[in-house]
């Protein structure tokens, strides 16, 4: 255990705590957040510019990206010796002070076998070992996720998963990959550069900071092929019309097949602090299932879209494409049992993979400080 100065906290380790706050997953890694450190904790801010994408439905992705740099907080105080007391939105909804963080010494540091998991924590879109998530592991995440009031884990139950979800995800995919918006914002936040060969991190230009690098898609030579010769839209629009729009859908749908186990973070109400619970939780699970040796992807079309049409109304979709997502919502209700009235708001696949070879960066702690005159 970690020797702790039971009066003040040194501003070391609150930068070290806010560290590990960035490493946290945000949609499309643009990293929708700002941090304040005082005397006794931390503040986290939302950035609700940061992620202008479709996808970002009344800054659902961007309150889940807050909720999960939170949890990765908590865990990171604990570590350090310390209790968090965490206040979500202390000046009110739609505010930029998502939490403040209130540490206190603790008598002893807790989860040190965490803080590895959440520097290994990645997102893995590379195919999975078949073999299923054990039951058990399900039920221990599902514990975890209920910590977080009003949020629920729905998982496969089922024997018959795969065919079902896959169809729901290759549906919601495919109006993913029919819309001009969400195909032209993929394109501007991947990097098609390569990064800069045997540069150190603190070295990396800050273009590279955000965003994802085509190399951590996972998805080969041939996919690097494709995603170049797609880059523009008149080119996928022309390639839809052949047929070969269709690569990624089919792509999707077998990640699914070739995945251990599906899972549905869901809601029980729309309210902001809700969804920053929701992300927490995410996080938890994430770590958890990091730390057992498993890999994780995220699958947020089809909640996050289904989403938008509950919020706001079907006017943004074409008519087929509002067939095709309530027919995909349709199938992951049926076939993750959503109890009546909770709300998809994350989706991912699990399962054992070999390692990512190409991971995503952040930018430096101190780009993202915002002073709080206390510190
Ligand atoms: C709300 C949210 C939605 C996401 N949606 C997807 C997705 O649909 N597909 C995907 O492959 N990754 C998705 N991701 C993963 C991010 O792209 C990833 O977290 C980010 O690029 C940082 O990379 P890392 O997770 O490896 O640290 C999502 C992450 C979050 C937090």
């Amino acid at each position: 255990m970690e020797e702790t100065d039971k009066t003040t906290i040194s501003r070391e380790i609150l930068l070290e705590i806010v560290r590990y706050g960035i490493m946290a997953p945000s949609g499309d890694n643009v990293q929708p957040w700002e941090f304040a450190i005082e005397k006794e904790g931390i503040t986290l801010y939302i950035n609700r510019e940061a992620d202008d994408s479709f996808f970002n439905t009344q800054q659902v992705a961007s309150l889940i990206a807050c909720g999960a740099a939170i949890q990765n907080m908590v865990y990171m105080a604990e570590v350090k010796g310390f209790e968090a007391k965490v206040a979500l939105f202390p000046q009110g909804e739609g505010k930029k002070e998502v939490a403040h963080i209130q540490l206190t010494p603790a008598d002893r540091s807790q989860n040190e076998s965490i803080e590895k998991a959440m520097r290994e924590r990645c997102t893995n879109r590379r195919m999975y070992a078949t073999r299923p998530i054990p039951r058990e592991t399900w039920q221990s995440m599902a514990t975890t996720t209920e910590k977080e009031p009003d949020t629920l884990l729905l998982y496969n139950k089922e024997k018959a998963w795969r065919r079902p979800l896959a169809h729901a995800v290759y549906l919601a995919d495919m109006v993913r990959v029919g819309r001009q918006d969400l195909h032209e914002y993929l394109m501007k936040i991947l990097h098609f550069k390569p990064i800069p060969k045997g540069i150190r991190e603190e070295d990396l230009p800050d273009e590279f900071r955000t965003g994802m690098p085509l190399k951590n898609l996972q998805a080969g030579l041939m996919g690097d092929i494709y995603m170049r010769s797609m880059r523009k839209w008149s080119v996928m629009r022309v390639a839809r019309y052949f047929g070969a729009g269709l690569a990624m859908p089919l792509f999707g749908a077998m990640s699914v097949y070739l995945s251990g186990g599906i899972g549905m973070i869901c809601v029980k109400s729309f309210t902001e602090t809700n969804i920053v619970r929701a992300g927490s939780a995410i996080e938890r699970v994430w770590c958890e299932l990091t730390r057992e040796g498993y890999a994780l992807q995220p699958m947020a079309a089809l909640p996050l879209l289904t989403l938008r049409t509950y919020l706001e109304g079907t006017s943004a979709f074409t008519p087929s494409h509002i067939k095709k997502l309530e027919k995909a919502k349709k199938i992951a209700t049926r076939s993750l049992s959503i109890p009546d009235g909770f709300i998809p708001v994350f989706m991912f696949r699990a399962g054992q993979s070999a390692p990512i070879t190409q991971r995503t960066y952040r930018k430096k702690t101190e780009q993202l400080l915002v002073s709080s005159g206390e510190i």
